[in-house]
């Protein structure tokens, strides 16, 4: 109980400031945006907010609150966090809208490439008594015409029983709960792992101050994030719900897609489930 609470307060500072520079790490710029392009957006998003405080009389007070709140983001390192839980989803859905093969949705700031790669029959990397429900994970990759796609990279990350993610959290082993599954020859996989927790935004940043503000709550269902890719096929970036979990009907980002919720069945030892990737062909 007292590591699970010392845990818990170390988490947004550590996770903002972790998030912030992992981002900066693999971000790549928009240098290709024309002139016009930037002109038009920024004009449109300060329209929207003109519009905003015309419509509601902003005052002064609420202006120099927004002020203190936007610096604060950043003092925190967040603007990773709140992008991805109140942005991402809409760009998302436009960047995957001609996708034939399986549902894509957000990456959230929690991805860090380079997970140790294991074969298609995985156990991911987990401490010792590691806690939670086990929970067996196992599929196929194929194309769309249902052809199987050997030696698709299926990388999985997600947060450990108490909705913490390593790396980004104090005390966690680096890759603990995250790894790269080389599928078989048939595309198949089969991943031993721990059933997540459901994931609160960490509720002492700025982003926890303004959801408690609003009186919205903060969290997101329970989630396994995965980047299925395979060489001449789009790469997907999904995450995979459980049915009937808590929040799984008011996720926080936004980001549940009905084809993305598992229904994992009881078996001898933890839960099993069976999710078969189709990847669509490289454009
Ligand atoms: C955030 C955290 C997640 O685990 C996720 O999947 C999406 C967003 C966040 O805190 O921004
Ligand atoms: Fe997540």
């Amino acid at each position: 109980m007292t590591t699970q609470l010392s845990t818990q307060q170390a988490t947004a500072a550590s996770s903002g400031r972790s998030a912030t520079e992992v981002f900066r790490k693999k971000a790549k710029a928009g240098g290709d945006t024309s002139t016009d392009r930037v002109s038009a957006l920024v004009s449109e998003l300060l329209a929207a907010v003109h519009g905003i405080v015309r419509e509601h009389k902003l005052t002064y007070a609420e202006y120099d609150a927004l002020k203190s709140w936007l610096i604060q983001v950043g003092a925190d390192g967040e603007w990773p966090l709140f992008l991805d839980v109140f942005v991402e989803h809409e760009v998302e859905r436009v960047a995957n809208e001609n996708r034939q093969g399986s549902k894509g949705t957000i990456e959230g700031p929690y991805y860090v490439p380079g997970a140790p790669v294991l074969g298609s029959d995985a156990t991911l990397p987990m401490r010792d008594g590691e806690p939670g429900t086990p929970l067996l994970f196992a599929g196929q990759v194929r194309d769309g015409s249902g052809a199987p796609i050997g030696g698709a990279r299926i990388e999985i990350w997600h947060a450990d029983d108490g909705g913490f993610y390593s790396q980004f959290a104090p005390a966690i082993p680096e890759w603990n709960l995250r790894g790269t599954v080389i599928a078989d020859d048939e595309g198949r996989f089969r991943i031993r792992t721990i059933q997540p927790a459901p994931y609160q935004i960490p509720t002492d940043g700025a982003t926890g101050k303004l959801i408690a503000a609003a009186g919205w709550h903060a969290w997101r269902p329970a989630h396994l994030h995965l980047k299925v890719s395979a060489e001449g096929y789009e790469l997907i970036t999904t995450q995979l719900y459980f049915r009937g979990c808590e929040h799984v009907d008011s996720d926080i980002a936004s980001a549940v897609k009905p084809e993305l919720i598992l229904d994992p069945a009881p078996a001898a030892g933890g839960n099993e489930v069976t999710y078969d990737f189709v990847l669509d062909p490289a454009s």
